[in-house]
């Protein structure tokens, strides 16, 4: 019988390597020669698909969990993908010249995929809000267009987060109609409003110069790449 294993394992998903890359702002002529580092990589799809075309960009893969596929992949002489959580890096500072993160880790990663770019280099976070923007879009409705009393919207809002987490990431039943609700009711304008304020916020807390690009402005959710250039 025809063993199909290797098969599957060599032949990286390309088109989710250029979701990836596309959703980040980057191409594979962008990143030639470049050291990228995929933080919360996953299965570690682009780096595979840089292999798989003799890309000559160096990407360096990091995840939390460790995947089976890592050790199966031929890297040659590239590197394994590396497990380790994205606020406590294995790599030294300024090695990268650009550090992506891609629907994976959140806000508390930023600090160290800036700590390992060179001057000059890029980290770039899709998309900006995660899950957060749920709760952003939520207080601004109930603020802005309702009208709430600040401790109101705390009230109904405590403990958002944890109870998100608790559902695996669902938005807990209690919630998705008031979402709806919101995002019904906001104008496009409120909310990019939403993402900017969102933006400034990261700015704020970790004091470090944002900058962003709303990927689809007239969507029903709109999201954005965050991204900060580390100073020569
Ligand atoms: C939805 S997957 C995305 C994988 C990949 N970036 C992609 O787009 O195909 C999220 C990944 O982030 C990883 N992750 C979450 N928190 C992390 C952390 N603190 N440090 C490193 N990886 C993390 C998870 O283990 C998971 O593999």
């Amino acid at each position: 019988m025809e063993d199909k294993t290797n098969e599957i394992i060599i032949t990286p998903n390309h088109e989710r390597a250029e979701l990836i890359l596309n959703n980040v702002g980057l191409s594979w002529d962008k990143i030639e020669g470049k050291r990228v580092l995929d933080i919360g990589s996953g299965e570690s799809t682009l780096a595979q698909a840089g292999a798989h075309r003799d890309s000559t960009a160096t990407i360096s893969s990091v995840d939390v969990e460790r995947n089976e596929n890592w050790l199966k992949f031929p890297w040659g002489k590239r590197q394994t993908p590396v497990q380790a959580d994205a606020e406590i890096l294995p790599f030294k500072s300024g090695s990268f010249d650009y550090a992506i993160m891609h629907g994976s880790t959140g806000f508390l990663a930023i600090p160290e995929a800036v700590r390992v770019l060179r001057p000059g280099g890029e980290m770039r976070m899709w998309p900006m809000a995660g899950r957060m923007l749920e709760y952003w879009n939520v207080s601004y409705y109930l603020d802005k267009v309702k009208g709430f009393p600040r401790q109101e919207i705390v009230d109904l809002l405590e403990n958002y987060d944890r109870q998100i987490e608790e559902a695996d990431g669902w938005i807990p039943n209690k919630y998705v109609a008031l979402r709806k609700e919101a995002l019904d009711n906001l104008s496009q304008e409120q909310k990019l409003e939403v993402i900017d304020l969102m933006a400034k916020k990261h700015t704020e807390m970790l004091g470090l110069q944002f900058s962003y690009e709303v990927k689809a402005p007239d969507a029903y959710e709109p999201n954005a790449l965050l991204i900060y250039k580390k100073e020569s």
